[in-house]
């Protein structure tokens, strides 16, 4: 039995046709409804909320606990636990996705000698003395050795040389020839780096002669549909061929649309890039191949491989000149990928003197130590606390998201993009939280006040506090400021979640520090890499105890260090091999077989 699904969004109606017991976020998706879905539908992160008319059946109990009742009383529930079972009508609210992505990250000056270079020669045209076939005429001329795929260069050959009288331009890579042009075209030379981040994707295209950046641009991962994390991911394209073939089309388009638009700001040609080299996470990397990533989320997580892969562009699909090369950056183990590989590239610390540590904040945190001497790492699962996910007012930070607190008695806010708040993003909370510990609203424990112990507490302060669907809230935005019509709170069970995002990481860094025997005060410097990274307030994080607070003076934040990395590699060819020199050096340290990690774990969940 058919029924019709009118679904109301911010641009116009869409009517679509499903079956009875369709899942409706499936039908949502089907129908090109962008909509986030961090625990790819298993109902706990509550993200996937939408208004709805025609779902028979109540919530369930994790839609009570995460929408409240105001909200279900509205109308609204969670898509992934809706079934159709009769025509209904749903009204998205589309407009979530205008996402803040940090591109910019630290610029060393580095020599410009990139992979891909141009040479303008002039051949000795053939006559009946001289029947020296094209190719070998070419390569003779321009005293290089064929490339590995010259089929699309034979094809086009004839009319290269001819049409210009054999004035032409070749393009080589590693000493090798991939391609050649008619006439001088050596001025014109492009290359592009990617940064393939879980959530986003960072592009970013250079002039390879001079070394400038033309352009810059950016996207949400278009696979955040099946999951904000990797291992929900991993499991879709587990479940049949189709899936990692749509798994890797999906980012396949998002960076050929990323490089249109790209090319269209630096008015080029995709013709004229003839480099691509891509950063991000192992698993991004095994998708963007195609690669089966099955053994990353089981122990004892092994890659397919985690060397420097360099293909052609018309094998990878990517939309650069079809004899261009694709170079993905080395990983060093399933949890250690090419964009912490490229952090430690372009924070320099592999060279420096002393010790410094990299820490890199995410659903994983990768966590590095070291210096010229020597370099460890681990990854730990901080999980989607972070990105809003699995809390009651969470979300990323995107427009609409509370970004700081300021303390009491007014507790300030700012949101970004300066609208009326729909919810609070990681670097809010972490604001709250050192703000309702410093004011005793919140003990070590990480318990919120309650009626019992609160007459210590100024008035401003005791008005915020509330029992919402029985549970300890503490309210940021009442009902009449937001945009949602809801009070923006933090529930005591937001700051159970991000005390063991916190414990990971804090933890994560003790462990590295414990391996090297060394403690806090022999660290030199702090690297903060990351989009969360660079929002965060580095006098929070400190306070809540997720970076350790006696080097919070030491804390630097480096931006978007993995697409820095990814620029430096693009654009020298010494730093693409030092690359897979920091692969090589870097020792991981597995945390899951840890008794010591786990006994730190433990520890950092008190707010101390
Ligand atoms: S996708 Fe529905 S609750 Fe997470």
């Amino acid at each position: 039995m058919a029924y019709r699904v009118e679904i109301h969004k911010r641009d116009g109606v869409l009517s679509v046709e499903a079956q009875d017991g369709d899942n409706l976020l499936q039908v949502l998706r089907t129908s090109g409804i962008s909509i986030d879905t961090p625990c790819a539908g298993k109902g706990i992160c509550g993200k996937c909320s939408v208004r709805v008319s025609g779902i028979e059946g109540g919530p369930s109990e994790n839609e009570r606990l995460l929408l409240g009742s105001s909200m279900l009383g509205r109308g609204y529930r969670l898509a992934c636990n809706c079934t159709v079972t009769s025509d209904t009508m749903v009204y998205t609210d589309d407009s979530k996705n205008e996402a803040v992505i940090i591109t910019a990250g630290v610029q060393r000056d580095i020599d410009i000698c990139s992979v891909v270079r141009k040479k303008y020669i002039e051949l000795t045209p053939p006559d009946i003395e001289d029947q020296t076939p094209d190719m070998e005429r070419l390569l003779a001329g321009s005293g290089m050795t064929a490339g590995s795929d010259m089929q699309p260069l034979l094809r086009r050959l004839p009319s290269v040389l001819r049409d210009a009288d054999y004035k032409v331009t070749v393009v080589e890579a590693d000493g090798k020839l991939i391609s050649a042009e008619p006439g001088d075209t050596s001025g014109s030379l492009f290359g592009a780096a990617f940064d393939i981040g879980t959530t986003t994707v960072a592009a970013y295209l250079y002039d390879l002669n001079s070394g400038d950046l033309k352009a810059v641009d950016s996207m949400l991962n278009p696979q955040r549909k099946y999951g904000a994390d990797i291992i929900s991911r991993i499991n879709h394209t587990k479940q049949s061929e189709e899936n990692l073939i749509e798994m890797r089309e999906l980012i396949t388009d998002c960076i050929n649309e990323l490089l249109k638009s790209l090319a269209g700001d630096a008015g080029i040609s995709c013709d004229e890039i003839y480099h691509a080299v891509f950063s991000g996470n192992t698993t991004m990397l095994h998708l963007l191949n195609g690669l089966d990533a099955s053994a990353l989320a089981i122990s004892p997580f092994i890659p397919v491989t985690c060397g420097l892969l360099q293909l052609s562009a018309a094998q990878g699909g990517i939309a650069i000149n079809s004899n261009g090369i694709l170079t993905d950056i080395p990983c060093v183990s399933a949890y250690i990928g090419a964009d912490t590989v490229a952090a430690v590239l372009s924070s320099g610390m592999y060279e420096r003197d002393g010790i410094s540590l990299l820490v890199d904040i995410g659903t994983n945190g990768e966590i590095v130590l070291g210096g010229r001497e020597w370099l460890m790492a681990c990854s730990t699962a901080a999980g989607p606390a972070f990105e809003g996910a699995g809390l009651r007012c969470g979300m990323g930070g995107v427009t609409g998201a509370i970004d700081s607190l300021a303390a009491g008695p007014d507790y300030g806010y700012t949101v970004i993009g300066n609208d009326a708040p729909a919810g609070i993003c990681g670097s809010g909370i972490i604001d709250a939280i050192a703000v309702l510990l410093d004011e005793g609203v919140v003990d070590e424990t990480g318990k919120l006040a309650g009626s019992s112990n609160w007459d210590s507490l100024p008035d401003e302060t005791r008005k915020r506090l509330a029992d919402i669907d029985k549970m300890r809230s503490f309210v940021i935005a009442g009902e009449n400021e937001s945009s949602t019509g809801e009070s923006i709170i933090i529930t005591q069970k937001d700051i159970r979640e991000i005390q063991n995002a916190k414990a990971a990481i804090a933890a994560g860094i003790d462990t590295l520090l414990h391996s090297a025997g060394i403690g806090y005060d022999q660290i030199n410097r702090v690297y903060l890499a990351g989009g969360f990274g660079s929002s965060i307030h580095i006098s929070s994080a400190a306070r809540i105890g997720l970076l350790p607070r006696s080097l919070a003076d030491r804390v630097t934040a480096i931006g978007n260090a993995s697409g820095s990395g990814a620029a430096e590699c693009l654009l020298s060819n010494i730093m693409l091999k030092t690359s897979e020199d920091i692969a090589k050096r870097i020792r991981y340290i597995e945390l899951s077989a840890s008794a010591y990690f786990m006994e730190r774990y433990v520890d950092n969940m008190l707010f101390l």
